[in-house]
């Protein structure tokens, strides 16, 4: 039984070796991977900080979030902030708010805004781009990300031609089938996919993810998320694990682990060892370091809070969400803190995708 098992933990290491060094190996390969993580999870970390060290060295980069509104035509049947949820006190800033948000960021050192809202009709392409150019104007060194949903070809292309940089639009699930288990029938795979070729098309730098441990995902659906990736390369690639939400249909569904979800980030960062990888606070709400946990397992981004303290819970996507409370008026400081018990450490810089 011993000799099973070190049979099978060096088969593991030579399966890492091989994806270092190709950065693809087969489904197969990376379900076994998946399958036999407790074995060789520490191994995958220390080649994954590796990797990371070596095109980025050990610099966080830290994006400044604005949630700036939780209305959502949508309703996604995880999310905490879907149409369907009555309980949701729904709000928007408007763009002197958005841009105080800014202000206050650009004073910590943050050189990248992501807006992110739920898909609100409300955001006419006149209404958004004339936002994103105004914080372009005051703050041409700075990076704009949206996450604002699906929209169209042309929509994508105005707020381009705005001034946005990137786009964050989350896949979920690289699975059809389990694609459609977690959205309602008017929501469809196929269009999230066109979604992203567009955004790429644009020449946005582009942000794809999905969630571990979400219903229903099984683990050889998580070997198809690595393919995927491989195939479709985004720049960015947000990954947290999913916790249920007491005002979902998926309110009585566990959620996803901290050990799964690890070592998700340590195959990604070996299969697209160039990108942008958040340690999210999913991640950071399941386990109280579980954001430096995702450091030390292959990521080098992070996504401090900077909306207003009064609308924080209102942004509610799962139960527990942190940095919602008191505590929250120091995040930044909070995140350095951090950020620093990992040898890494946070720079001021736009922190752009490196091509090479
Ligand atoms: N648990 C974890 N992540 C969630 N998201 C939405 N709801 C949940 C949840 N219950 C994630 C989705 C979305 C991103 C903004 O937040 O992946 O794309
Ligand atoms: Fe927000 Fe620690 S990062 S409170």
């Amino acid at each position: 039984m011993e000799f099973m098992l070190k049979q099978h933990t060096v088969i593991c290491k030579e399966l890492i070796d091989k994806l270092s060094k190709y950065n693809i190996i087969s489904y197969d390969e990376y379900l076994c991977l998946i399958n036999n993580r407790d074995l060789c999870s520490e191994y995958l970390f220390k080649k994954a900080r590796n990797v990371r060290n070596k095109i980025y060295g050990n610099k966080i980069y830290i994006r400044g979030l604005i949630e700036f509104t939780n209305y959502c035509k949508n309703d996604c049947l995880y999310c905490g902030i879907r149409r369907s949820n009555k309980n949701v006190d729904r709000y928007r800033l408007s763009k002197q708010e958005i841009l105080d948000c800014c202000n206050l960021g650009y004073g910590l050192g943050f050189r990248t805004f992501v807006m992110q809202g739920g898909e609100d009709l409300y955001y006419t392409d006149e209404i958004l781009c004339d936002i994103v150019k105004e914080i372009k104007e005051k703050y041409p060194d700075c990076a704009i990300t949206l996450s604002v949903g699906e929209r169209s070809y042309e929509s994508y292309k105005k707020l381009k031609e705005a001034g946005a940089d990137r786009y964050l639009l989350r896949h979920e699930t690289a699975n059809k089938n389990h694609y459609e288990k977690l959205h309602p029938k008017e929501m469809s795979f196929n269009n999230r996919m066109r979604c992203l070729n567009n955004l790429k098309d644009l020449g946005y730098q582009v942000g794809a993810g999905f969630m571990v441990g979400s219903p229903y995902q099984t683990e050889e659906d998580l070997a198809n998320e690595l393919i995927f990736l491989n195939q479709f390369k985004p720049h960015m690639i947000g990954i947290g694990p999913f916790i249920s939400h007491k005002d979902t249909p998926f309110k009585n569904e566990k959620s996803g682990t901290l050990e799964l979800t690890l070592f998700m980030i340590g195959l990604v960062r070996l299969t697209l060892p160039n990108s942008l990888l958040p340690a999210t606070t999913a991640l950071g709400t399941i386990d109280s370091i579980g954001r430096e946990k995702g450091i030390n397992s292959g990521a080098n981004v992070i996504m401090p809070n900077l909306s207003p303290f009064d609308v924080r819970k209102k942004y509610m996507l799962y139960d527990n969400k942190i940095c919602t409370g008191e505590e929250s008026a120091y995040c930044v400081e909070c995140i350095k803190k951090r950020i620093k018990t990992t040898g890494c450490e946070i720079v001021t810089d736009r922190g752009d995708y490196k091509e090479f």
